[in-house]
């Protein structure tokens, strides 16, 4: 990946390809994700021995088959996370373990699942080490530690302190060594993820925390993880982070670890933005323009059902203007708030934490031509919603100049898929 991302206002193409094609072809709103920009991502962080992706951010089975092709594990945070990595051609079994389960409860099905399959678990609370234990006696696991501290690009994705429900607390480690011991139950690994989008600073504090813990736990350990949380570029003034300065901090934890216990010790990174913000584009077609006093509005066909990003954080999402009729010259620009067509105020992709509405310097447009919410690639579709009985986009791959359906949009029998009226109407 390059230093620095250019995000124009006028966009002709995506990944080579016309905007306005891939919009006649497959509709709007419409997800496109750049996949060779995955594999750049995948390139960057060939560093560290394991790369496992945080799916959550992304769980097209497309998306996992094309990393898994890569050398990229994944984990899993639910039954039906499982499911997909199955689908999407991994083994359930290996070293390193391909598919690991991390969360801070079982739900029924999911523990069902981990001790039918033997699965691998990294474990964010004391209460999973037991039920586990009661289960799969002598399992091996991972723990996710909260050392206490934590960081995000907002307070609803930092994942560490005492506000955080995430992991088990530090100062409780004693306690889940204890339970472990009860059920047989040996601690292989540790893992750290003190929250989305943190910054540099934050996140190089955390080798520290985890070494202090690692010598705590003793031999047992062999694999390390420094969880997710890599910011990626929303803006063209956004740099890119520092991989190597990164990889350095922890491979020396690693290594000084390494030396305490006598063993080789596996470096896991565990990104999900990384790998897939910057692929993704949500291609929306603008469907009427209006002027309420002084802010001029372009309404969209998508809305905080295709991307929540912006209503549950204010985050903020680059976005350019694809000419229907094509010419992707410059062309003057105007504040524009962007808004939905959800039958609800805070359906406005323009707006700050909190929900003040903003506006943006986008180009002049008219009615029929796309905007593109760029880098979307990460918990876009993913946090995509039926509200107001919209169907899910379809999302789109461009690989090598080909492109193709790797979801379809949904259909109005999905809506209703499920549903029935109850026996007693009439
Ligand atoms: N590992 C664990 C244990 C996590 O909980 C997460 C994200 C990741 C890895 C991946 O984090 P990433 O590298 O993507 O930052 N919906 C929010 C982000 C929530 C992240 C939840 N956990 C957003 O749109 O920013």
């Amino acid at each position: 990946m390059s230093a620095t991302l250019e995000f124009p206002l006028v966009r002709s193409s995506i990944a080579g390809v016309p905007v306005a094609e891939l919009a006649a072809k497959y509709g709007t709103p419409t997800y496109v994700y750049d996949f060779e920009s995955i594999e750049r991502a995948v390139k960057d962080l060939a560093p560290f021995d394991v790369i496992r992706f945080a799916q959550k951010a992304n769980s097209n089975i497309a998306v996992l088959d094309f990393l898994r092709q890569r050398g990229v594990l994944v984990d899993a945070v639910s039954a039906g996370e499982v499911h997909r990595a199955v689908s999407a051609g991994y083994e359930l079994h290996g070293e390193p373990h391909p598919v690991v389960y991390t969360a801070d409860i079982f739900d029924r099905a999911s523990l069902d699942l981990v001790v039918e399959k033997g699965l691998h678990v990294n474990c964010g609370s004391e209460e999973m080490i037991r039920q586990l234990g009661e289960r799969a006696p002598g399992a091996n696991v991972t723990l996710r530690i909260n050392p206490g501290f934590g960081h995000g690009h907002s307070q609803k994705t930092n994942t560490g302190g005492e506000q955080s429900k995430h992991g088990i607390w530090h100062e409780n480690l004693d306690g889940a060594l204890q339970l472990a011991d009860r059920y047989g139950v040996t601690v292989t690994g540790l893992h750290m993820h003190i929250g989305s989008g943190a910054d540099f600073e934050h996140l190089s504090q955390v080798g520290q925390a985890l070494e202090t813990i690692a010598r705590k736990v003793g031999r047992s350990i062999t694999t390390i993880s420094a969880g997710g949380g890599l910011p990626t570029r929303y803006r063209s003034s956004d740099t890119q982070v520092d991989i190597e300065r990164y990889f350095k901090i922890w491979d020396e934890t690693r290594r000084r670890l390494q030396e305490e216990f006598g063993h080789a010790i596996t470096l896991e990174i565990e990104p999900g933005r990384y790998l897939v913000a910057e692929c993704g584009f949500l291609v929306a077609e603008i469907r009427a323009i209006k002027r309420m006093g002084k802010n001029l509005f372009y309404l969209l066909d998508a809305g905080f059902n295709s991307l929540a990003r912006p209503i549950l954080y204010g985050a903020y999402h680059p976005m350019s203007i694809s000419p229907a009729k094509g010419g992707a010259g410059e062309r003057e620009t105007v504040p524009v708030v962007v808004g939905g067509p959800l039958c609800e105020s805070g359906d406005i992709f323009t707006q700050q934490d909190g929900g003040f509405v903003c506006s943006r310097d986008l180009p002049v447009a008219e009615v029929g031509d796309f905007l593109v919410i760029e880098a979307a690639g990460a918990y876009g579709f993913v946090m995509a919603s039926n509200y107001n009985s919209k169907p899910l986009p379809a999302e789109v791959a461009i690989y090598r100049g080909s492109h193709q359906v790797i979801r379809a949009r949904q259909t109005n029998e999905d809506l209703t898929r499920g549903e029935r009226l109850a026996s007693w109407n009439g």
